[in-house]
């Protein structure tokens, strides 16, 4: 195991107990669905960044743990009404059954509208300025709302439509690049780090976020299912325009690694330790789950 899959490794078992710790215990529908789409594995990747910029200065950890959980819960929200039959319509995620098959759909609906609200409550709970939290949540928000996340999963949903290189790039940067963006975003605000250093981890955000999707729309024809814990073949299964569709695997693979790069160069200007940051973009693309 490289040294930075190790890293991963422990910030996954970080994350994990801490999440494990803030959902709720009680045994009730709603608690046992909230939990089973949240503690199921995951990669964690929106927590990693969170922490990997919380590295490049001196935050109070407690603080970027609650962060971290934040933006996962946002992401697991995010996942658990993406596989409804309404959207993708599918049957397995993180190798287990999706929330709507293991319940039913009224319950997953319902899971995902919990967490969703809860990661802002965390938030308001971080030891910061009143302003920074502000910050912080204008940043989340926008992030999952019709410019973000929604935005995309909707051009998602009538991707059919897109036929050009600069739609597909508009959807996959909404909805996926813009959690990603504000992970990076919100840990920036609450390490202090500067306005020019922000500006530039978010535009390495932009970078790694799109290549992200891209590898994830390789991953979906590529990885089997038990690599990949979702069901093979979904993307085509539903006619998606999805980057291999409209350009080709090889070009696909061509265009993540390009944005990798593009994103590390971005870094250079930092002048702090950004060796993570850099290994992170490779893993984003060099991935098979
Ligand atoms: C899958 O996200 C959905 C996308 C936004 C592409 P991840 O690949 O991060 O899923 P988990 O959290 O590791 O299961
Ligand atoms: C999901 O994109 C994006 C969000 C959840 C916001 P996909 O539909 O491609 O993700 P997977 O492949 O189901 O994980
Ligand atoms: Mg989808
Ligand atoms: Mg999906
Ligand atoms: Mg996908």
């Amino acid at each position: 195991m490289s040294e930075f899959e190790s890293l991963l490794k422990s910030y996954q078992a970080r994350i994990n107990h801490k999440l494990e710790g803030l959902l709720p215990m009680n045994d009730t529908l709603l608690s046992r669905a909230m939990r089973y789409s949240v503690l199921n594995g995951g990669k964690r990747l929106r927590p990693m960044l969170v922490y990997l910029i919380g590295e490049l200065s001196d935050t109070e950890s407690e603080y970027l743990d609650t962060l971290a959980c934040s933006v996962e819960l946002i992401h697991c929200y995010s996942l658990i009404h993406d596989d409804l039959p309404a959207m993708d319509d599918d049957d397995l995620r993180r190798g287990n059954p999706t929330t709507h098959k293991k319940f039913d759909e009224a319950t997953a609906i319902l899971a995902g509208d919990a967490l969703q609200p809860l990661a802002f409550e965390l938030i308001t709970s971080i030891e910061t300025s009143d302003r920074n939290k502000v910050e912080m949540i204008r940043s989340l928000a926008k992030a999952c709302g019709h410019l973000g996340m929604v935005g995309g999963q909707i051009k998602d949903i009538h991707s059919q439509n897109i036929f050009n290189m600069e739609s597909l790039d508009l959807m996959h940067s909404e909805k996926t690049g813009s959690l990603i963006e504000a992970s990076i975003e919100t840990s920036g605000i609450l390490s202090g780090l500067s306005k020019n250093d922000i500006e530039s981890l978010k535009s390495y955000g932009a970078k790694i976020g799109l290549a992200f999707q891209i590898q994830d729309d390789i991953i979906d024809i590529e990885s089997p299912s038990y690599v990949s814990g979702k069901d093979q073949g979904s993307d085509i299964t539903k006619d998606k325009t999805t980057y291999p569709s409209l350009v080709g695997l090889d070009e696909s693979r061509m265009r993540a690694k390009e944005l990798a790069n593009q994103a590390k160069k971005i870094l250079l200007p930092i002048t702090k330790n950004t060796d993570n940051l850099i290994k992170l973009a490779d893993y984003i693309v060099s991935r098979k789950a």
